[in-house]
């Protein structure tokens, strides 16, 4: 009954933007009372637009408005230079590490390296199996795929769509997001295919999540189909661009629905001109403010209680996690994601868009 209070308590003060403090002398906090350098290691720029414009603006945000010295790098998709990124970090003396790793692989041996150095860690939204991070800070990622199913099956009903046929471009096999997402997906479909309501197609992983493969496997998957395909389920705006790019080609895009995840700047635009159903919008502020936080604190011997954990199955232990909510957006409410602040409307509305975004209702 008590811990179900503090628990809830914990919780509380997260919604209101503040995280508890629970003392600054407990084991873990590895980094101790030094004054925080924060290094974090991004996976690339090409899997999604979000990296570099969304994560590594809102984390220098973060680090400057609360005076911490920071170095953010991009592994640009390669693990050897995630590994050699993080041992540099490392002897320069960084007090805290933050990662989204490559694969769980080059994750925990960073993580473990990072950790026999005395240097705190923090999965940053990817959460490395097996690994030894303090804290993990993402979204609840099953809910994003949820998302994506339903704004699927929405769009197939308003398009009257009967039995479709339904594609899968997932994301890369070595991020455990893209198993959650899956997780999501599947929740809403299989029950689809089961009942025969829906056709379950081609349904495939795609390597580090990368556009010009993604655009081969779905002109695979088409060819392989006989053009038989009427819902794509793409697990992000990359992936979703990819499969409308081959649509395209065959003057199927706007007949087929295609979901996506990110309210990137191509996304958005895909969903105003009709290519694309849905994507999924990830405040990626609040994530940045919650790492940041978890971060510094970390950095002064703090344990800050989150309120909340995750399970790392392979590890076999309960990972104290930050789990942010994401929302769908459909052309209904694109506005939503501007008011945010997460796109800028002159990018947005440019050009052919201007008229869309009125029709649309962006202000
Ligand atoms: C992130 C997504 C992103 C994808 C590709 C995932 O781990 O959660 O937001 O689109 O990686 O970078």
């Amino acid at each position: 009954m008590r811990r179900g209070i503090l628990t809830i308590a914990a919780a509380g003060l997260l919604v209101t933007g503040g995280l508890s403090a629970c003392g600054s002398d407990e084991p873990g906090g590895a980094a101790g009372d030094k004054t925080p350098k924060i290094g974090v290691i991004l996976p690339d720029s090409k899997s999604s637009a979000r990296w570099e414009t969304a994560d590594r603006k809102f984390l220098e945000e973060a680090f400057k408005a609360a005076g911490v010295e920071y170095d953010i790098q991009n592994a640009q998709n390669d693990k050897t230079q995630f590994q050699n990124i993080a041992e540099q970090m490392i002897t320069n003396n960084a007090t805290v590490l933050m990662i989204v790793n490559l694969d769980s692989g080059t994750g925990k041996s960073v993580l473990d390296k990072a950790k026999s150095q005395g240097v705190a860690t923090i999965d940053y939204d990817r959460l490395t199996l097996g690994g030894s991070a303090e804290y993990y800070v993402s979204f609840d990622n099953e809910a994003v795929g949820k998302l994506q199913g339903e704004g699927l099956v929405k769009c197939l009903a308003e398009k009257g769509v009967k039995n479709p046929v339904i594609a899968e471009l997932n994301g890369a096999q070595t991020d455990n997001n893209a198993t959650l997402f899956k997780a999501g997906y599947d929740s809403v479909l299989q029950p689809k295919y089961d009942s025969k309501e829906f056709t379950k197609g081609p349904d495939q992983w795609v390597p580090d999540w990368d556009g010009a493969q993604a655009t081969t496997i779905f002109e695979q998957m088409l060819t392989q189909t006989g053009g038989k395909i009427d819902g794509v389920l793409a697990a992000n705006d990359t992936l979703g661009n990819s499969a409308i790019s081959v649509l395209k080609k065959n003057k199927l895009n706007g007949r087929v629905p295609v979901t996506g995840q990110d309210a990137d700047l191509q996304g958005l635009q895909n969903i105003l001109a009709g290519d694309q159903c849905m994507t999924v919008y990830k405040a990626i502020k609040k994530e940045a403010d919650a790492a940041a936080e978890l971060a510094i604190g970390l950095a002064k011997g703090e344990r800050k209680n989150t309120g909340q954990t995750v399970r790392d199955p392979e590890g076999n232990r309960d990972v104290p996690a930050v789990l942010l909510e994401p929302k769908a957006i459909t052309k209904e409410n694109v506005n939503d994601v501007v008011a945010d602040g997460f796109v800028d409307k002159a990018k947005l509305c440019a050009d052919a868009f201007a008229a869309l975004c009125t029709q649309a209702g962006v202000s």
